[in-house]
């Protein structure tokens, strides 16, 4: 038994996020904390909402709402979607919470100790029109590495490049959107993360495993000396977690906060804080998995994130965690995504274009969204979402395959021999190839779910379904129960007996349905098939089931249509 630290990049408070956002990193995180605790292992999973920064503080003034209030109302709402959606959190923090205050000026005090933080008086974009200085996301101009128009102060959502808001080209301000910018002297804490550079590289290098697309991106800015310049750590703005605080070493921050980006990662630990403490656990309880000295030496720690965010994961948030020159655990292996695109376009948060959780959840139940994303994750390109292949995709996979194959099997046993497991008969050679089969299909669902390769995965565990169904089409029960009652009882059985080995085995894909199908099958705690034989014997004779409901509705025409028109745009 192994222990997996698993953390899904933390969702901006900022509004309901689209399926777009929970399949980059929330629902793949899920899948794996699932299977990983199916597999024995024990599992830390934990996620927060991002509450800092210019996003919070722009949708709580377009909302009409103090940012404190706005964040304890959109933190419920989306602490409400997460369990529609089945993320089985350990815990699901807040950025704000007091754990992650107290964390991130300890790690500012570490870091400022090591000599890897200074104060430094800049030139800030002062705004006349809005009588204020701007901090990053409140400048808005033209990229200077691509050409974007609407890249942010603090990164270009085109080309991912961190940037400053004085690097910009035509800057204006996105409060007001006036153009007439001053540059003001103010003083700000600057990390210095050049000085680890050599650290972060040896780090990287070390990294043979990490998927291409992962380290290209932190290389690359390893490499041309942009992504690792030295940055301002604190920011003008009134919410967030300030930088004069009883027992700072440094002087003259007053009225100023932490920069978002420099909290947010640091909640990973401070939610795992939250945890031990919301559960009355100690601080052992969560150190164990976080400091290398006390018990964390011996955690895998896996991250889950869309590809915008990984120079954030390779190289800032290491360099605060190595530069504290304390033994915070490291990750191990980072799951970066790329996008999911929506219906010949992009989803679009703003222009209301592409379905968001909450509407996800109001036409049709988790699992066959979950199904749908899981089964085509952006993993190594983009993907999109269509309604007609999520149509096919729910209609085939999971109402004819899988739901179908339930459905006949328990129907023909109850009508031909009750709702028990039919005793008698015995299995043969089309039992035998079923058993090679699925032995190994089984490995390998289980090496791709070890490897995190979730589309080959989703793959493997659709054909183990099939496999049922062919196994069914070729043994013919029906046809058997006319000549020898008895043969057609032990096909009966063994068909049975798949339904409780599939829900364990879908589990991390479609939670719900696996659970409805141990209930009907009274096999609830159904471990994960250690041997296939074994496994497929658990339901002896005379084990008494019930026929489940409709498993999985097929998406008719109608519907089909109707959604794609009411998701075309326009919230
Ligand atoms: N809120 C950020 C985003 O949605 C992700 C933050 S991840 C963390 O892009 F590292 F800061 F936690
Ligand atoms: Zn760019």
């Amino acid at each position: 038994m192994a222990r997996i630290l698993i953390t899904s990049a933390l969702p901006y408070i900022n509004g309901v996020k689209h399926l777009g956002n929970l399949v980059g990193s929330q629902l793949p995180a899920d899948l794996c904390a699932r299977y990983m605790r199916a597999r024995g292992h024990e599992v830390m999973f934990v996620c927060a909402t991002d509450e800092h920064g210019t996003p919070a503080e722009l949708a709580a003034a377009g909302a009409g709402k103090p940012v404190a209030e706005y964040c304890d109302e959109m933190h419920e709402v989306q602490a409400g979607l997460a369990r529609g959606f089945c993320l089985s959190f350990d815990h699901f923090g807040r950025s704000s919470s007091p754990e992650n205050h107290a964390l991130t000026q300890h790690l500012a005090v570490k870091l400022w100790e090591n000599g890897l933080i200074e104060i430094r008086t800049e030139r800030q974009m002062y705004s006349q029109a809005d009588g204020r200085f701007l901090p990053d996301r409140y400048v808005e101009g033209i990229c200077p590495e691509c050409g974007y128009e609407r890249a942010r102060g603090d990164q270009c959502e085109n080309c991912t490049r961190q940037l400053e808001p004085t690097e910009l080209i035509a800057p204006r301000s996105a409060i007001s959107g006036a153009t007439d910018l001053e540059l003001r002297e103010t003083k700000h804490l600057y990390l210095l993360q050049s000085k680890l550079r050599e650290r972060l590289r040896a780090w990287i290098d070390s990294k043979t495993d990490w998927p291409v697309l992962t380290t290209s991106i932190a290389r690359k800015w390893l490499d041309d000396g942009e992504g690792l310049q030295d940055r301002g750590i604190t920011r003008d703005l009134s919410w967030g977690i300030p930088a004069q605080f009883p027992g700072a070493p440094w002087e003259g921050m007053e009225g100023k906060v932490f920069y978002v980006w420099f909290d947010a990662p640091i909640e990973y630990i401070a939610a795992t804080a939250e945890w031990a403490h919301a559960g009355g656990h100690g601080d052992e309880s969560w150190r164990r998995w976080w400091r290398t000295d006390e018990g964390a030496q011996d955690v895998r720690y896996i991250q889950f994130m869309g590809k915008d965010n990984v120079p954030f994961h390779t190289l800032s948030f290491p360099a605060t965690l190595m530069g504290s020159g304390e033994p915070w655990k490291l990750v191990d292996y980072i799951k970066s995504f790329n996008y999911l695109n929506y219906d010949g376009g992009q989803f679009s948060t703003s222009q209301g274009r592409g379905v968001f959780m909450d509407q996800a959840l109001s036409i049709l139940p988790a699992d066959y969204w979950r199904w749908w994303l899981l089964s085509h994750v952006p993993e190594t390109s983009d993907s999109e979402f269509t309604w007609e292949n999520f149509q096919a995709s729910v209609n085939k996979d999971l109402a004819d395959v899988l739901g179908n194959f339930v459905s006949r099997v328990t129907k023909f046993c109850r009508a031909r021999f009750g709702e028990a497991v039919p005793g008698g008969g015995e299995w043969g050679a089309t039992e035998e190839a079923l058993f090679q089969e699925l032995s190994c299909r089984l490995a390998s669902y289980e090496g791709h779910m070890d490897a995190m390769e979730i589309r080959k995965a989703a793959q493997e565990l659709r054909a183990l379904w099939a496999a049922g169904n062919e196994y069914l089409q070729s043994a013919a029960p029906w046809a058997a129960y006319k000549e020898d009652p008895a043969r057609a009882a032990a096909i009966i059985r063994l068909a049975l007996n798949l339904i409780p080995f599939y829900a364990v085995l879908s589990a991390p894909f479609i939670p719900n349905a696996a659970e409805a199908l141990q209930e009907a099958m009274k096999a609830e705690g159904t471990p994960w098939p250690e041997d296939l034989r074994t496994a497929l014997s658990a339901l002896p004779p005379d084990h008494e089931f019930s026929v489940p409901g409709v498993l999985f509705a097929k998406i008719s025409d109608e519907s089909r249509e109707e959604w794609q028109q009411a998701f075309a745009g326009r919230r």
